[in-house]
């Protein structure tokens, strides 16, 4: 039976996909080098699934590594989220992000095509779009200028990925351009625990709530939206892993390298945000208002009606729910994976 690799397959978004292919009968090859992540994350997954992936601990720049990788197991797609992706410290490091980002994904493109392995789902982002000129984001309003290195790298390898496709039809490719990914399994055993302070503002939040974090910073609150401050498109990281598994089946009958928004369609401010946790977990958000955020934009959210039509897919998980699996998540592991 062919299988599936998945490169970052236990960090936060492809630890959740590795679960939703195993529990839809896929076999699973993960590849992760755990520069930010942790091996729990897939004994968790064999837990709640009773299947375990096979678990490569590698580098995804490897290409000596891949190629044994795909000797050995019939692979058949690889879906590709491993990279970098703190804004701030690709603003400080951007070599490390063309290295990891771009690089990487290269020697894995490299690699799959001398192994005859030619279907892609890769991790992509709305960070691409830049400063939109319309809201909601269509797939159609033209990639903008990402307002920081790691931006820059996801559109690098997008383009790489075009190109490739353009030059060998044999390519079968699936963009998907996550909005803002959040929330938690709903058994609370797997979850988002990035290394750190959190850059982001759901996991922030939830380490304010369990005391790991003083106070919340909200960033800005004079934008031009309704109470001031931020919005954003939250999607339920269960419906994003659900809309992987959409993409690998609508590969089966497009060749070409397609691009796909996973949103859903609705803004929330950082203050409707802040509210909806503190009902989910019954506790207070203590926040201070500061200022912006440099590279900040007042709003961003998805038109997902593109993934509706083509892929069948919509984001079924309201904001309740992100948040309450979220604030699970968090209080039944304080400390994350430890
Ligand atoms: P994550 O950091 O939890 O997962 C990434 C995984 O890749 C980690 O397990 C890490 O150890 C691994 N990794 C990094 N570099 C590697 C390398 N060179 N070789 C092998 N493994 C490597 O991040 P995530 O939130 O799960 O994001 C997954 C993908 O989705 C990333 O490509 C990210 O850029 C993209 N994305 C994330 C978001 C978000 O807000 N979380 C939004 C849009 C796109
Ligand atoms: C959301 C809102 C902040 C933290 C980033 C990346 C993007 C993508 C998703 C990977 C904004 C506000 C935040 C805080 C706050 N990642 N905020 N206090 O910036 O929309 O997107 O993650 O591809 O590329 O840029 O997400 O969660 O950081 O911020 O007030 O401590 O919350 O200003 O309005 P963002 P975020």
């Amino acid at each position: 039976m062919s299988k599936i690799l998945v490169t970052g397959g236990a960090g936060y978004i492809g630890s959740h996909t590795s679960l939703a292919l195993l529990q839809a009968g896929f076999e699973v090859v993960v590849l992760d080098n755990l520069s930010n992540s942790s091996a729990e994350a897939l004994r968790r997954v064999a837990q709640i699934t009773g299947r375990a992936p096979s678990f490569v601990q590698a580098d995804v720049r490897d290409g000596a590594m891949l190629k044994e990788v795909f000797a050995q197991h019939p692979i058949d797609t690889v879906l590709h989220f491993a990279g970098l992706k703190a804004v701030g410290e690709s603003v400080a490091q951007p070599l490390r992000y063309v290295d990891n980002n771009v690089h990487g994904s290269q020697v894995l493109l490299q690699a799959m095509a001398d192994a005859g392995v030619f279907k892609l789902v890769f991790s992509s982002s709305a960070t691409v779009y830049g400063e939109p000129a319309q809201m909601p984001i269509a797939e159609s309003c033209p990639v903008g200028r990402p307002t920081n290195p790691y931006g820059r790298s996801k559109l690098m390898v997008e383009d790489m990925l075009r190109d490739l496709a353009a030059a060998d039809q044999r390519w079968r490719m699936a963009i998907l351009r996550y909005f803002n990914p959040v929330g938690a399994h709903e058994t609370g055993l797997l979850g988002e625990d990035p290394r750190g302070t959190p850059n982001n503002l759901v996991p922030y939040m939830a380490q304010v709530v369990v005391g790991r974090l003083p106070e919340l910073a909200v960033y800005g609150n004079d934008y031009p939206t309704a109470d001031g401050t931020g919005v954003r498109d939250y999607i339920h990281v269960v419906d994003l892993a659900e809309g992987h598994l959409r993409a690998l089946q609508a590969l089966h009958f497009r060749s070409g390298a397609h691009v796909w928004n996973l949103g859903t369609g609705q803004g929330y401010s950082v203050l409707d945000m802040i509210r909806a946790f503190e009902v989910a977990s019954g506790r207070p958000v203590p926040y201070r208002i500061a200022p912006r955020r440099p590279g900040d934009i007042a709003i961003c959210y998805a038109d997902p009606t593109k993934a509706r039509l083509e892929l069948d897919w919509v984001a079924r998980r309201g904001l309740p729910e992100m948040m309450s699996d979220t604030w699970r998540w968090q209080h039944m592991n304080p400390a994350g994976y430890g």
